[in-house]
């Protein structure tokens, strides 16, 4: 995944304007980076690898009132700065950058090849340069070349052009793509995201699929249906996203903070509108089955919440993951109900099974913390977290949000909506005293001290506990780079008890009293094999190895074990000198398949 930035306006420091807008984006990709400006009828253009976040300024850069960026996470290519982005027709009379994979690239770029044309990077991104330049030949506009162009495209694209006399262009077919305006002052932000332009634009227009935009010299803003060229009338919703500053707040990370923000996201949920969760209660119990899906983190949450549709709601709720979802496509009936929780609203994965589950007639349902989403345009019932901006790429305050949620609209189906909130304000309580008690975070300090020197951490929990036991794994991998391993308390006789050996660390929850029994069987197997058994827990015991003391928060405690979890994770990042907001490999949001 990329992110894409554009700028159009009166400003003469556009190149600085997207520079600090790319900054917000870099949670989308953070390998290497370009930026192109206009000026004087050429295009400027420096690129680089590495973080964009550690830029602080370009030497050389012209002034100009045109510019456009691009942050990579590279997938056709490898991370160099030949294959960074943007890409220059031969020419040099246009730049392009792509959020995205050409499925069809090889196929393309084998046929241009043939017709004589020359690549200087790895990239699909130069392919889809080079067609607009076979276009140009034919058709005498930008905007005919784009279209034709990106029709030949197979796959999910976003692309942005910017050309030597001052127009930009984008097309989006697949990953997002928002125009932000501001009226008073008349500039015009192109970005993958609301986020990265919420403190300058008044006024916003979501690109859907299918769309194109051009921004020309007066900059006026033009819309054409990417399928006819036809220019049609858009309309400008009013920017409800307020991110003025987004910045630590005194924590050493974000990462920190929004695990510090989990109070306040719990309260957002409290605050949600009951009539809207009503209704959807209520669709949700004429629903033949509710399937809950979602990729990563999100996928995990889905886990969660269809666990506490079934438990609360007695729902047919089961929960799978985006890119698997497959089997399920001929079985989908029109009184189906999709629920999926998303950070972004724009993973590729689950967006492709919403696609095909429309098509059947299945109703949507979402919960998603970006404003302006293309999950939340495909939703009959689309909810927000209303979070607030989650910048570490490990979603933290977002899941905690999400299962919340799950929890709540669960309890709303059961008829038993006050006593949700309720437990959801006493857990908002609790999770603030633990957050403030500085002892637990010395005590989880040391746990990850003493982790750093293991290999392998294993995790264990049942009912309620288990996805939370999952996440903490998927926690500790983002953080720490080692291998961690979630495992049902009760399956773990059927195989991983053989990986247990003297030292093992095996973290385990077990505040819940309806199978306690059960976890405690489980640590007696891994203990007598030589395991050293951290247990989460509300009680002391002398079967635990070292005890993490939590306060009981009865229906909700599930929700409230993610906290030492992810804390664990953070002090393991801090000891390991691991980039805790920005782990290798992994981007936030994944808008290709
Ligand atoms: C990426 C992120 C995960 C996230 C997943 C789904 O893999 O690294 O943290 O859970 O995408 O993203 P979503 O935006 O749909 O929640």
């Amino acid at each position: 995944m990329c992110g894409i930035f554009g700028y159009k306006g009166p400003n003469a420091k556009a190149g600085q304007i997207v520079l600090e807008g790319l900054k917000r984006l870099d949670y989308r990709g953070y390998d290497s980076w370009g930026v192109a400006v206009q000026c004087l009828d050429n295009i400027w253009l420096r690129k680089d690898i590495g973080k964009i976040s550690d830029v602080d300024h370009i030497a050389d850069m012209p002034d100009a009132h045109t510019a456009i960026a691009h942050t990579r996470w590279a997938t056709t290519g490898g991370v160099t700065r030949a294959n960074a982005h943007p890409h220059a027709s031969t020419d040099g009379s246009f730049v392009l950058a792509q959020n995205g994979i050409v499925e069809n690239f090889s196929e393309l770029k084998q046929g241009l090849l043939t017709k004589g044309y020359t690549f200087v990077s790895e990239t699909d991104t130069e392919v889809i340069v080079r067609l607009i330049e076979e276009e140009l030949k034919l058709n005498t506009d930008f905007v005919s070349a784009i279209r034709h162009a990106f029709s030949k495209l197979t796959g999910r694209n976003t692309i942005i052009v910017l050309t030597k006399s001052g127009e930009i262009y984008a097309a989006r077919n697949g990953s997002p793509l928002v125009v932000g305006v501001n009226t008073q002052t008349n500039e015009v932000y192109l970005s993958s995201d609301t986020l990265s332009f919420a403190p300058y634009a008044d006024q916003m227009i979501v690109v859907d699929n299918g769309q194109m935009v051009k921004v020309d010299n007066t900059n006026t803003i033009t819309m054409f249906t990417l399928a006819t060229g036809e220019v049609f009338e858009y309309t400008l919703e009013a920017m409800t996203v307020k991110a003025d500053k987004i910045d630590k707040e005194g924590y050493d990370h974000f990462m920190m903070k929004e695990i510090h923000e989990t109070p306040y996201v719990l309260r957002q949920i409290v605050a949600q509108d009951a009539q809207s969760l009503q209704a959807f209660a209520h669709a949700l119990q004429r629903a033949h089955r509710v399937y809950v899906i979602g990729s990563g983190t999100a996928g995990i949450a889905s886990y969660q919440i269809a666990f506490y549709l079934r438990l609360y709601g007695k729902l047919d709720a089961v929960s799978l993951i985006g890119a698997d979802v497959q089997s399920y496509y001929e079985i989908f009936q029109p009184d189906d109900i999709i629920l999926a929780p998303s950070q972004s609203g724009e993973t590729a994965d689950v967006i492709e099974v919403l696609e095909h589950a429309k098509e059947k007639g299945v109703q949507i349902g979402s919960i998603i913390n970006m404003p302006g989403s293309i999950m939340t345009r495909m939703s009959d019932y689309p909810f927000m977290c209303n979070a607030g901006p989650e910048i570490c790429v490990m979603s933290t305050k977002v899941f905690t949000s999400q299962i919340a949620w799950g929890y709540l609209l669960a309890k709303t189906v059961q008829g038993k909506y006050e006593e949700g909130i309720q437990n959801l304000q006493t857990l908002s309580v609790i999770v603030q005293r633990y957050l403030d008690n500085q002892n637990n975070h010395k005590a989880l300090k040391a746990l990850a001290n003493y982790l750093s020197k293991k290999e392998h951490i294993f995790l264990l929990g049942k009912y309620q506990n288990f996805a939370i036991m999952q996440e903490g794994m998927v926690k500790i991998i983002e953080a720490s780079y080692k291998h961690a391993h979630a495992i049902p308390a009760g399956d773990l006789k059927h195989y991983a008890i053989t990986l247990m050996e003297q030292g093992i660390p095996v973290i385990v929850a077990v505040s819940d009293d309806v199978v306690k029994n059960d976890v405690i069987t489980a640590i007696n197997e891994v203990r007598l094999r030589g395991a050293y058994v951290i247990a989460i827990a509300h009680k002391q015991e002398d079967y635990y190895d070292y005890y993490i003391p939590t306060e009981d928060a009865g229906e909700t405690d599930a929700i409230g074990t993610i906290i030492p979890l992810q804390l664990t994770a953070y002090y393991l990042a801090l000891k390991l000198g691991n980039n805790i907001d920005k782990p290798r490999n992994i981007a936030k949001s994944v808008t290709v398949k």
